[in-house]
């Protein structure tokens, strides 16, 4: 190609709408490439329609790190985020820096007319929320957020099914997100992890997930809850620390239906509950949604299963980015999506900190 054309089409690249990439392969940047974003890269650099062009890390050897892991697309790196959004050739664009930069890096690609793929939790507070929706809804972009159960077959069928009326009406679900141990202090993450502000704790950077899938079953948002929690084990660990170890909390439904959920970190690896549940229960028995999706009937029968185990190689996460960008496939997890999901923790978080229930409509988003 040569420099006339490559300008032109760089250019071009920046205006392309949805299902319209100028080129065969979308030239992809990356913005954080720590612990998941390195994952990502691999998992992009596996789409054969996809092509790194830029990376971008504030700590140079994890760019180093990357650098290497992309070398074959032999992309551009540097330390500044935005030089990366400024970027004419960029496409389309990864955010997986920690949760309280989600929602300024989104909103300045979008507004740079990149395509998004935006790590959950998409924002940390109601108004960051308000200000992505906002700007996600103005633009003809693509935007998925990383809840990326939404993409997982079993699951999604096992909830198809629960929503054609295979367990009878919903009427209660129990969901659970134990680990056995705090993350680690010196981790890859543990200069942001422990401050509330930049991570939102463990509700909403990791159980957001957990969120997510019970309100996808539910069909709808909370519109209430209450709730406990605080620091029972890992006191002044590390110092300064300021996200709760345990949490336990009732959410309401409009139609009635309530989740119970729990975080907490010190749940032994042996003991013999899954960490991660997701127990529907509805009038005509019960699913485990998250592992087996075995169906226990109420009338005391032999449990069966709800949705077969289905083989998915690579990412479909990853993959059905793509299919939203080439093809103008539907997000599998679209703004409202993850806004949901993240204001949902945001909630579970507020009334353990305020120590009152509190309703959705305080959160003060329109989702
Ligand atoms: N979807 C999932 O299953 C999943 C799994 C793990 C993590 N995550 C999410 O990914 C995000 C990152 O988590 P992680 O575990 O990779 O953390 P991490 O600390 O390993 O990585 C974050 C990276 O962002 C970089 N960074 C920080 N500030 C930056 C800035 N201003 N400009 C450029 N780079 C910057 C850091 O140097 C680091 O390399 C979090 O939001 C987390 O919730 C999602």
């Amino acid at each position: 190609m040569n420099r006339r054309n490559f300008l032109i089409s760089t250019a071009a690249a920046a205006q392309t709408a949805v299902g319209q990439s100028s080129t065969d392969r979308v030239a992809t940047g990356m913005i954080g490439v720590g612990n998941r974003g390195s994952y990502l890269l691999k998992a992009v650099m596996a789409q054969a329609d996809a092509r790194v062009v830029a990376l971008c890390d504030n700590k140079p050897d994890r760019l180093d790190k990357a650098a290497t892991a992309a070398a074959k697309d032999n992309p551009a790196t540097m330390t500044d985020w935005r030089k990366l959004i400024d970027r004419k050739d960029v496409e389309a664009v990864y955010i997986a820096t920690p949760p309280f930069l989600h929602a300024e890096m989104a909103i300045a690609a979008m507004k740079a007319g990149k395509h998004v793929y935006c790590e959950k939790p998409i924002g940390t507070t109601p108004a960051q929320i308000r200000e992505l929706l906002k700007v996600a809804k103005q633009t003809n972009k693509v935007f998925v957020s990383g809840q990326q159960m939404r993409s997982m077959l079993q699951v999604g069928n096992a909830i198809r099914k629960i929503q054609d009326g295979a367990i009878g009406d919903i009427l209660f679900v129990k969901a659970q997100r134990h680990a056995s141990a705090d993350l680690a202090y010196d981790g890859p993450s543990g200069d942001w992890y422990f401050d509330y502000k930049k991570s939102g704790g463990y509700l909403l950077e990791q159980s957001v997930h957990n969120l997510d899938a019970c309100n996808w079953v539910i069909g709808q948002h909370p519109i209430r809850a209450a709730g406990f929690g605080g620091i029972n084990l890992y006191k002044g660990k590390p110092a300064g620390r300021d996200i709760m170890d345990h949490q336990s909390l009732v959410y309401e439904y409009a139609n009635g239906v309530k989740l119970t959920f729990t975080q907490m970190v010190f749940h032994p690896r042996k003991m013999p509950v899954n960490n991660q549940t997701i127990n529907v229960f509805g009038s005509k028995g019960s699913v485990e949604l998250l592992y087996s999706t075995n169906f226990y009937p109420l009338d005391g029968g032999e449990p069966t299963v709800l949705s077969p185990k289905v083989d998915e190689p690579g990412d479909a996460h990853i993959r059905a980015f793509y299919d939203c960008v080439r093809k103008g496939a539907k997000s599998p997890a679209d703004v409202t999506i993850g806004a949901t999901a993240a204001l949902t923790a945001i909630l579970g978080n507020e009334v353990c900190r305020q120590g009152k229930v509190i309703d959705w409509k305080d959160l003060g988003v329109e989702v």
